[in-house]
């Protein structure tokens, strides 16, 4: 499989404070990555680098982020607006950050498409709503109407997708995309995730504290903790095999039909600086002790 996009050895800092340490990852084309991990393990961190938002005091202090052959890491910001919104979309927690409060969801459709490519305005507008009936809005032309303020947490949630696969991306990051909506439309908001891949076979790297979403979305999934991936594979690898402690915690924590609701069990980890990748099959490594 061909790699849309390749992270190699990327260490990030906040004010020379280590954040994302010594993580390497690739996304295929059509391929659904997810990171999963507590709050604080550095997702929102990996994911913002890639498009260059990690803020004033986050830098990338070594590593690379290559993304069809080019080189983010070392782009100008200038540089990284254009692949912003562009060939790669961004979605993130709160439906509304992705809006302009004041703005109507259709201006937000056609100021996209106007930067990236200089649609005109009765274009724009007709192709935001063929994206929108695609992704299962029934009344398009409403939803365009609308200011974010109008729409539901869940419908925002997907006209923001929706808004960001205007200039047709490779790939999608998604923040937390589900965090804040409650169960039923979670489940709206994953199935129009999985939608979009299937019709325009949009690349998803997806961060989130939720391994049930994981488990329903992702091709591949690392596991992220204190700043590491200590553990990768297929999601059957991760699901059904799971090698690290970590890793079993928060499948265990993975709320079940019918039964009481059990908190899970806080873990305690170190940080597996001196940890090495032990290969458990061709798609499966976790993080620990050399054994040989
Ligand atoms: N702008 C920032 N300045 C300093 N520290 C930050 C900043 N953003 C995040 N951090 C710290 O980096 C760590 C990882 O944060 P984050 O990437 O947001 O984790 P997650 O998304 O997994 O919750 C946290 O300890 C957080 O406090
Ligand atoms: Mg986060």
């Amino acid at each position: 499989m061909s790699e849309l996009l390749s992270i190699q050895q990327l260490n990030i800092a906040y004010n020379d404070i280590p954040t994302v340490k010594d993580v390497s990852l690739a996304v295929g084309e059509n391929q659904i990555i997810g990171i999963v991990g507590e709050s604080g393990s550095g997702k929102s961190t990996l994911i913002r680098a890639v498009i260059g938002l990690l803020g004033r005091e986050g830098r990338i202090t070594s590593g690379s982020i290559v993304f069809q052959g080019k080189h983010l890491e070392t782009m100008t910001p200038g540089q990284l607006r254009d692949v912003r919104g562009g060939e790669i979309a961004m979605i993130f927690q709160q439906p509304e950050s992705s809006f302009d409060p004041i703005r109507t969801i259709g201006d937000q459709f056609c100021e996209t498409m106007k930067l990236h490519e200089r649609a005109t305005r009765a274009d724009a507008l007709s192709r935001a709503g063929a994206i929108l009936r695609g992704l299962g809005f029934d009344d398009p032309a409403r939803v365009l109407r609308s200011y974010p303020f109008e729409l539901s947490g869940g419908m925002c949630q997907r006209a923001a997708i929706a808004v960001g696969m205007a200039c047709r991306p490779r790939l999608l990051l998604a923040d937390e995309p589900t965090s804040a909506l409650d169960v039923t439309v979670q489940a709206e908001t994953v199935r129009t995730l999985m939608k979009l891949r299937e019709d325009s076979g949009t690349s998803i790297l997806l961060v989130t504290h939720n391994m049930g979403v994981i488990a329903y979305m992702a091709d591949r999934v690392g596991v992220m903790y204190k700043g590491r991936i200590v553990e990768w594979g297929t999601r059957q690898d991760i699901l059904l095999h799971a090698a690290h402690d970590y890793t079993r915690a928060l499948i265990s924590a993975i709320p079940k039909l019918g039964e009481p609701f059990v908190p899970p069990k806080r873990y305690e980890g170190r940080d597996e600086e001196n940890a090495v990748k032990v290969q458990l099959s061709p798609t499966h490594w976790v993080l620990g002790e050399a054994t040989a």
